[in-house]
């Protein structure tokens, strides 16, 4: 087991991220443990010109994640879907642990959507011992989720990085539900000169508008129905500024609506500038509006586009 926090102390002993798959896996899809079997993957589909999409994802694959793998199949000629739960984006009190992890549940959605290779490395690989280096970005991964999760981004940009480098497609596609991430990943690569082209793909929701996450299996059933209303709150938020409601009054009362529904907690509502996330007082450029909510131990975020009027 990795311990304590996550970054600090990494020593793998034993492989925690993803159980091992099955030897005798009924699999179309190639399924690739190791950096090494990877890169000789791809590399015979680069001897063919085949051009290579990369998916990466936590597992626990829902219609948010196929969205994303359906994007990439318009885009390249090979698909990989990595399947990873980070350790070092967790803190120690956070749900790595509970984190949901469903091996053949997921093989048999990459089967049929279908994709190419499924990649699921080890911790080892990820991680080996005596592991020290990080990749981080700064600004972009001040204040929103960052507030209350620190250690995140660092956790995301290095294993982002690993990814990329292991894989090394043509193609990258990340979702706009984690919107603070989708643009802390373009500027990595953008100030990398990384070879890869950021795809984003729009938020996925159910058909009451609750952005489809794989924490929402935490939720108990009358918090299901509490959780409905964000995205209906956020809406309605964002109606009324593009109204030209004044920004801060109308962030106070989406605030006000989201406790009164029965939030527990409200990490943050904020309009922030679509491009490079500055704090938005006067819509005058395309925004977004970003909250994280918490129903007891489960956090919850969504977001919209803000544009204003012409
Ligand atoms: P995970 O939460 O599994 O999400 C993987 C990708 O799916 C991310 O790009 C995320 O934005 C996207 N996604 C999740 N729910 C979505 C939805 N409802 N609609 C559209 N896209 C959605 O994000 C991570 O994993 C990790 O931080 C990772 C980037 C894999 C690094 O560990």
């Amino acid at each position: 087991m990795i311990k304590g926090a996550r970054f600090a102390d990494i020593s793998v002993t034993e492989t925690t991220a993803f159980p091992m798959i099955p030897a005798d896996a009924p699999s179309p899809i190639t399924v690739v443990r190791s950096v090494q079997d990877l890169r000789r993957v791809v590399q015979s589909w680069r001897s063919k010109g085949r051009s290579v999409a990369l998916v990466p994802t936590m597992g626990a694959l829902h219609q948010g994640h196929l969205s994303l793998v359906e994007i990439a199949k318009a885009r390249a000629d090979r698909i990989i879907v990595s399947i990873y739960v980070n350790p070092t984006q967790f803190a120690p009190h956070e749900d790595f642990d509970s984190y949901p992890r469903n091996v053949s549940d997921d093989l048999s959605h990459l089967e049929k959507a279908p994709v190419h290779l499924a990649y699921t490395p080890s911790d080892r690989d990820m991680y080996p011992n005596g592991f020290t280096t990080r990749v981080s970005v700064s600004k972009l991964t001040e204040g929103l989720c960052a507030e209350t999760r620190p250690h995140f981004f660092v956790g995301v940009t290095t294993v982002v990085t690993k990814l990329l480098l292991h894989s090394t497609p043509d193609i990258v596609v990340f979702g706009e539900k984690d919107y603070q991430q989708l643009l802390v990943i373009k500027r990595l690569v953008e100030d990398l000169a990384l070879p890869v082209e950021v795809l984003a793909g729009p938020i996925s929701r159910e058909s009451d508008g609750l952005a489809i996450s794989s924490r929402n299996e935490y939720l108990t059933k009358p918090q299901r129905e509490i959780a409905s209303r964000f995205n209906k709150i956020l809406e309605d938020t964002t109606e009324a500024i593009v109204r030209g409601a004044n920004i801060p009054m109308q962030i106070a009362s989406g605030e006000q609506a989201l406790l009164s529904v029965g939030f527990d907690r409200v990490d943050y509502l904020e309009v922030r500038d679509a491009s490079d996330l500055t704090p938005v007082e006067n819509l005058t450029a395309p925004a977004r509006l970003l909250g994280a909510v918490w129903l007891d131990k489960t956090r919850l975020i969504d977001n919209c586009p803000v544009m204003p009027r012409r």
